[in-house]
């Protein structure tokens, strides 16, 4: 889940907010209800559906939400039955307990909370307030509608969105039920209607009498049906079927839902990035296409990328515009497959080469430098191994960030601790880019920078904990540092 947000947001602005910045706060009457750990849970018992913002007075897309969210819970306040949105200062100390019972990560976050507070649920609606306004509006209301004209289809039936239509001969009964079940169940997620006459629907077979499920999509085949009524059966059926063969990604935020369940979804992840604009787009689509049908059910889901989409995407993996059209793989345990320069007919081979096991992971690594005089060394991925582990010196090894603050305060004091070590050859002072390069993390916990390690010449791994002066780090070196092994010796271990 941790490592999905990472990708997401690499790939996505998971929320544009619009609005106007920072006004005032000054209206008279306020419709937005504050809330915090002394009246919360009374209040939201008391409350079938309600709102909660949970946010930060500092931050700045909950500066920007506020009016919009005011607005939409005054428009609200005059619905039938009224909508409540309420909210939690979540920064402030004693709240702060509520905001991790309710595992808010960032700010500002919505949830939406039914029932007491019995059910909870994740908004995932706009953030203007006339979009507020229609996702509660429908939120707060009945989780499916009935179709009763071919009008009524229409208008929720569409080319952007998936909508699933329970048809039955009746509305009573026990798979009748059990679509109730699933539409509560899934309804942040998708939109649900029911009816007696399959005749009213666009697509499928129109004499079926039901009860069946009828899912509407706008990628791969029209429609599908579903006729096993277990609750956890249609869930999985429409979650699986709502992810398309091949998800695309682009600057079109119609794809972007689909985007997020690509990265939620438990299998490895192979994804092709082309230029959309080039000619041999089409022939990529459909080759891949082909290719992630072949594959369906194997634990692989596919992914198109659009270039001019994925830099961070680029950036995050370590590769380069001149290496498209390529395909990388990346599975649940972190691991990364590339295929650079792909051609079309090489992509069948080499994706049945991965599932067997053939290919070779893929490192992201700075070129290994030709130079590397300066008293602090450059290591790299790629050549980590030949300076850390295999050279059998002592080596502190300094894990930082080009942006980081306090790797640019240290830069200097590591610098002096290698130039008082340059006239010993049994001690490297080192420095690798940890953004650039990939880390190998069973070895090196690089949660934050500057992360120093040091590794003795007998191969310890020890973390540097120390203060970072240049006294305190040459003083660690000597009192840690192990004797480097005499060529001789390393002869009779052979
Ligand atoms: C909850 O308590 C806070 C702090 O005392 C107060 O500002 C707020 O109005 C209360 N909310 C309700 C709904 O009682
Ligand atoms: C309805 O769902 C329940 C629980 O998932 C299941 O036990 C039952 O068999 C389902 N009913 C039908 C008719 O499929
Ligand atoms: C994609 O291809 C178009 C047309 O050939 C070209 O104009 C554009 O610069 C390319 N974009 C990238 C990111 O290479
Ligand atoms: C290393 O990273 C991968 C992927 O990010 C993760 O699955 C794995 O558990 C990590 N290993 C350790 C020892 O932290
Ligand atoms: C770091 O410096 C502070 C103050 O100079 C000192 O109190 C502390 O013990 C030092 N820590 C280590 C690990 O040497």
């Amino acid at each position: 889940m941790a490592l999905s947000r990472v990708w997401m947001s690499l790939f996505l602005i998971v929320f544009t907010l619009t609005g106007s910045i920072c006004e005032e706060e000054s209206e008279s009457k306020e419709f937005v209800v504050t809330l915090d750990h002394s009246n919360f849970t009374d209040f939201v018992a008391k409350h079938k559906f309600i709102v909660v913002e949970f946010y930060a007075p500092w931050c700045g897309h909950c500066k920007k939400l506020a009016p919009e969210y005011e607005k939409a819970a005054a428009i609200l306040s005059n619905n039938d039955p009224p909508v409540v949105l309420a909210k939690v200062d979540s920064n402030e100390e004693k709240n702060k307990p509520l905001a991790s019972e309710y595992e808010i990560q960032g700010f500002p976050t919505l949830k939406i909370l039914r029932y007491g507070g019995s059910v909870v649920q994740d908004y995932k609606g706009p953030r203007e307030a006339d979009g507020i306004v229609t996702y509660l509006k429908k939120q707060s209301g009945p989780a499916s509608n009935e179709i009763k004209s071919p009008e009524d289809a229409t208008s929720v039936i569409d080319d952007n969105k998936i909508l699933v239509v329970g048809i039955f001969p009746e509305f009573s009964g026990e798979q009748f039920d059990n679509f109730t079940t699933l539409a509560e169940r899934l309804r942040a997620d998708y939109e649900f209607g029911h009816t007696l006459d399959a005749k009213l629907l666009p697509r499928g077979d129109a004499s079926v009498a039901g009860p069946i499920v009828r899912l509407f999509k706008p990628f791969d085949e029209p429609f599908v049906d579903f006729k096993d009524f277990d609750v956890d059966t249609l869930v999985k059926s429409v979650e699986e079927t709502s992810i398309p063969t091949v998800t695309i990604f682009n600057n079109d935020p119609k794809n972007h839902p689909f985007v997020i369940k690509f990265f939620n979804s438990p299998n490895s992840k192979a994804m092709l990035f082309l230029n959309f604009s080039s000619e041999h787009h089409d022939a990529f689509r459909s080759k891949y296409h082909d290719v992630a049908e072949q594959f369906k059910g194997k634990g692989l889901s596919f992914l198109i990328g659009d270039v001019d989409a994925s830099h961070g995407a680029f950036q995050y993996f370590g590769i380069k515009d001149n290496q498209v059209p390529l395909i990388i793989i990346q599975t649940n345990d972190g691991k990364k497959y590339l295929k650079p320069n792909v051609e079309t007919d090489q992509i069948a081979a080499w994706v049945k080469d991965f599932t067997d096991g053939n290919v070779q992971p893929y490192k992201k690594s700075e070129p290994i430098p030709e130079a590397n005089n300066e008293p602090v060394k450059v290591v790299v991925a790629d050549n980590l191994q030949d300076m850390v582990f295999n050279s059998g010196k002592n080596i502190l090894l300094e894990f930082y960030a080009p942006w980081c603050g306090h790797c640019k305060k240290l830069a200097p004091i590591l610098d002096e601790v290698a130039v008082s070590f340059e006239s010993d050859p049994d001690v490297i002072i080192a420095k690798i880019d940890a953004t650039a390069n990939d880390i190998p993390n069973e070895t090196f916990d690089v949660k934050g920078y500057p992360t120093l390690y040091f590794k003795t010449a007998s191969g310890n791994i020890l973390p540097y904990e120390g203060n970072r002066t240049k006294e305190d780090m040459i003083d660690f070196i000597r009192k840690n540092r192990a004797v480097v092994a005499e060529p001789e010796s390393r002869k009779e271990e052979l």
